[in-house]
């Protein structure tokens, strides 16, 4: 039998190291039982503890393939569903600290974008003229709803791709909840501006008039990822002022106006691997979350890569930074005991038709990472 749950009281006292300390004494004792999956925005106090590490992509195919009984996801509440909606019904999935959310998912809710989609009734027949994608930085429910609507998940990597595949299946897509990441692949697509309308929804209809709607062949929604926001263009052209040859790469939740001005937009993943194969001596300015920047920066000095930071704001994924290692040694040390705390179990019905759309996305991706047009 288990002994009763280890308190977080005991954890949140101690030091970083103390932890670190018990987080590797602990990984030991549970041997091949318990996989660590890393998101590349971990604080390198975690992430330098993960077995495995990626994108969100990546990180979900992994959690389809790991045979651990345990999956302990360093990362948002969002990429520990999709672990658990992809791994075996024996697997259990933990999220060392359940408030480690994504302010950008909670901008699109079950019950807002089944009101936009009954809006849009009033105007088309969505079911047949419109392909719902949920970014991947989404609750289950909004994935099981594209689920049983026909339509599809991405992610940063592969959103392309995927809106190449839903204008295959109906004339229209409905992207939530980041507008960025929308607008930027629809672009790469060759779809004009003008044909991409904001849905607003805090507004009726979206804010938009019935003719707007029959117009648009991608209506955004008008979310957005506010560590994202801060990077500027203006960031970009004074660093190019000073250092003309020095290559620019953003992640697509950038503003368009900055996707435009980089050379490079593409994941996490692709930003790592895009700086690691760079030629010695050159020069990056990187417009992602800091923690992963900072990583990269020591990760290639030895090769004399300069990496710098988009923005001159200290800008982190401050729902990310709550995976800590005192949590993190809390979740750990109670698997030893066999205790499970903070499980995250996605509900049967929503998760069976969130897989189909997560799904379908594994079955179509692949395609070729993404550089400006
Ligand atoms: P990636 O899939 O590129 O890792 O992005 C996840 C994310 O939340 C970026 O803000
Ligand atoms: Fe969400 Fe933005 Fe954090 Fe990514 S960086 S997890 S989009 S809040």
């Amino acid at each position: 039998m288990a002994a009763p749950a280890l308190a977080l009281d005991l954890y949140t006292p101690l030091e970083d190291e103390a932890c670190d300390t018990r987080i590797r004494a602990a990984k030991a004792r549970l041997k091949g039982r318990a996989v660590i999956l890393g998101h590349h925005y971990q604080r390198q106090e975690v992430y330098r503890h993960a077995d495995l590490t990626g994108d969100s992509l990546r990180l979900s195919r992994l959690a389809s393939q790991v045979d651990a009984e345990y999956i302990v996801f360093c990362g948002v509440h969002f990429m520990a569903e999709v672990a658990d909606i992809l791994s075996r019904p024996e697997q259990k999935v933990i999220l060392p600290d359940l408030a480690a959310g994504c302010s950008m998912a909670d901008m699109a809710n079950l019950a807002k974008v089944e009101t936009a989609w009954r809006e849009l009734s009033t105007v088309l027949e969505p079911d047949q003229d419109v392909t719902p994608i949920t970014y991947i930085n989404s609750a289950a429910d909004l994935k099981a709803f594209c689920g049983r609507h026909g339509g599809i998940v991405c992610t940063s990597t592969n959103a392309r791709g995927i809106l190449d595949w839903a204008f295959k299946q109906r004339e229209k897509v409905l992207f939530f909840p980041d507008q960025h990441l929308g607008r930027w692949s629809g672009y790469q697509l060759g779809i004009p501006l003008e044909e991409m309308a904001v849905w607003d929804f805090n507004q009726p209809m979206g804010g938009l008039t019935p003719q707007q709607i029959r117009k648009a062949r991608i209506l955004l929604w008008n979310g957005f990822c506010s560590v994202h926001q801060m990077f500027r263009p203006q960031h970009i052209d004074s660093f190019r002022k000073k250092y003309p040859e020095a290559r620019v790469i953003c992640h697509p939740e950038c503003t368009f106006d900055v996707c435009l001005k980089s050379d490079y937009v593409g994941s996490t993943e692709f930003i790592q691997s895009t700086v690691h194969a760079a030629e010695p001596g050159s020069r990056w300015l990187v417009g992602t979350e800091l923690n992963l920047v900072n990583r990269l920066h020591e990760e290639v000095k030895h090769k004399n890569i300069s990496v710098h930071f988009m923005s001159p704001m200290v800008c982190m994924c401050s729902t990310m930074f709550r995976i800590d290692p005192q949590h993190f040694a809390w979740v750990l040390e109670n698997l030893v005991e066999d205790n499970v705390v903070n499980r995250i179990k996605v509900l049967e019905a929503d998760a069976i038709q969130a897989k189909t759309a997560l799904q379908r996305m594994l079955d179509i991706s692949g395609t070729p990472q993404p550089a400006n047009p």
